[in-house]
């Protein structure tokens, strides 16, 4: 059983994930986001296998990775973040995480950054609460160009920080319910609320993996105040939402192309979005999928930029970030969504506050995150510096007016016309032309 969902759910996830070398190949992104940094890291990993498979054997035999092979050994550590009892056959150490890392000879490097930092000693070594730390094997700082590696105090903090997680996550935590956690580096557009990392499953080797890349190799359950697992990469903290797209532009270039042709990006950056934001994201999949003729109108002619600005707005939604089990609100708010129990929300987007409505569904290891009824999220907490970006499979479509609800059609192209129609009241010019034609009462029913 748990074999089938997490291959389904990896499947899906792969179709994304594409290998890292691939996807983070020659892009030039901004330096102080520490992204060049992860791109020359992930560029030169594959060299790196053997050196890394070295290491995690290594890591393995100290760490004892094998008390995480079996789930029900691992269950009864705890129920929630926070409490539970340790498991049963393993004590808790004496050891605190600051000491247990300081001691261990794999993790010497990042020791040796966690020494330079008082704040985040006093973090580590304190009993006053539980923490959750990924910290990244010394293998994984070997391939850090000489450049980067004097970047500031506070940039090291940050980074520090981001693989703090307060609470515990117990391993069968991370595999069945935990989708993005809150980590100890409060991130100023978010308003100051958390920084999230995202753990998904990964197929090589089956398993959790931090932020789509880096993998949990081993650790420590049991610590006088926490929990230590290996990460076989660092994990810094990630970038803007906008230049995710550029990243990865065998999913997004049609997406990328839009925001070209309509100027968005002068759109984005007058829109205040300086609390967190969400963007549903479609896949060049998703463009595809309106067919040739609306992809032509929206593409190819004059008028149809306005279209398509328009669907692009409706894309976005300003300070609100809705994360699959977490939601960060307008008013600085955050909550953490309840399991087993149905979400809904409805985000008002930049066309003219028209909302999206989005329902997320979580049942065990999995989510489904659907937005007006019937475009599925395929890629969801692509977590960003500045909020989230959910990776849609169709492009969403402000709803029929005729049809009060939500329910989104399934099926494939989009008639020009219907496009039209669907988004006249928010296309300016178009208003007025369709004003002068006479308006039908439906029109005025729902205004
Ligand atoms: C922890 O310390 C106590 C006393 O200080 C000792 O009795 C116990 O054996 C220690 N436990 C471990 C796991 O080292
Ligand atoms: C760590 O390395 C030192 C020196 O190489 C060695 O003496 C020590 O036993 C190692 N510690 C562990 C826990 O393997
Ligand atoms: C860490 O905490 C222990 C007590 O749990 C204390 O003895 C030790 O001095 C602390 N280390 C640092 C570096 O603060
Ligand atoms: C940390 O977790 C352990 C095990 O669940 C629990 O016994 C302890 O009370 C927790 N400490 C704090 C400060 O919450
Ligand atoms: C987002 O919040 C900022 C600051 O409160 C505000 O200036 C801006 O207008 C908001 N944007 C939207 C679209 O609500």
């Amino acid at each position: 059983m748990k074999q089938v969902s997490l291959l389904a759910f990896t499947t899906l996830a792969s179709s994304f994930i594409l290998p890292q070398a691939e996807f983070f190949r020659d892009e030039p992104v901004d330096d102080s986001s520490g992204g060049a940094f992860l791109l020359s890291l992930e560029r030169e990993s594959a060299s790196a296998q053997p050196v890394l498979n070295q290491a995690e054997a290594d890591f393995h035999a100290q760490f004892g990775a094998s008390r995480f092979e079996d789930d029900e050994d691992v269950a009864p550590l705890a129920d929630h973040p926070g409490h539970g009892p340790p498991r049963h056959g393993h004590p808790r150490s004496n050891l605190t995480i600051y000491q247990f890392i300081s001691q261990n000879n794999y993790t010497t490097k990042f020791a040796k950054l966690v020494d330079q930092h008082d704040s985040v000693v006093k973090l580590l070594n304190s009993t006053d609460a539980n923490y959750t730390l990924f910290v990244p094997i010394d293998s994984a700082f070997e391939h850090i160009p000489p450049h980067h590696k004097d970047p500031s105090k506070e940039l090291i903090e940050a980074f520090l920080r981001y693989h703090i997680a307060p609470g515990l996550f117990p391993f069968h935590h991370l595999l069945t319910r935990t989708k993005t956690l809150p980590t100890a580096l409060d991130a100023p557009a978010l308003d100051g609320r958390p920084q999230r990392l995202r753990v998904g499953l990964g197929l090589h080797p089956p398993g959790p993996q931090v932020n789509f890349f880096s993998r949990i190799v081993g650790g420590e359950p049991a610590l006088a105040n926490g929990i230590v697992y290996g990460v076989h990469r660092i994990v810094v903290p990630p970038l803007p939402a906008r230049a995710l797209f550029d990243l990865v532009p065998s999913q997004f270039s049609t997406l990328l192309l839009a925001y070209q042709r309509t100027d968005f990006d002068a759109v984005l950056s007058k829109a205040g979005i300086v609390r967190g934001s969400t963007i549903f994201a479609p896949t060049n999949g998703a463009f595809a999928a309106l067919g040739p003729r609306a992809n032509a109108f929206l593409f190819a002619t004059e008028k149809g930029k306005k279209y398509l600005a328009a669907l692009l707005k409706y894309q976005v939604v300003a300070n609100e970030t809705l994360y699959s089990d977490a939601f960060y609100g307008d008013d600085s708010s955050s909550s953490e969504l309840p399991r087993r129990k149905r979400f809904h929300v409805d985000l008002p987007t930049l066309l003219d506050d028209k909302a999206v409505s989005v329902d997320v569904a979580r049942f065990g290891a999995f989510v489904r995150v659907v937005v007006n009824g019937g475009v599925g999220v395929v890629v969801p907490d692509v977590v960003a510096r500045d909020g989230v970006v959910q990776v849609v499979g169709r492009v969403p479509i402000p709803p029929h007016k005729h049809h009060r609800g939500r329910e989104e059609s399934l099926e494939g192209e989009i008639s020009v016309e219907e496009l039209k129609e669907r988004l006249a009241d928010y296309v300016e010019e178009d208003r007025q032309e369709e004003g002068l034609q006479g308006v039908d009462e439906g029109h005025f029913e729902d205004l």
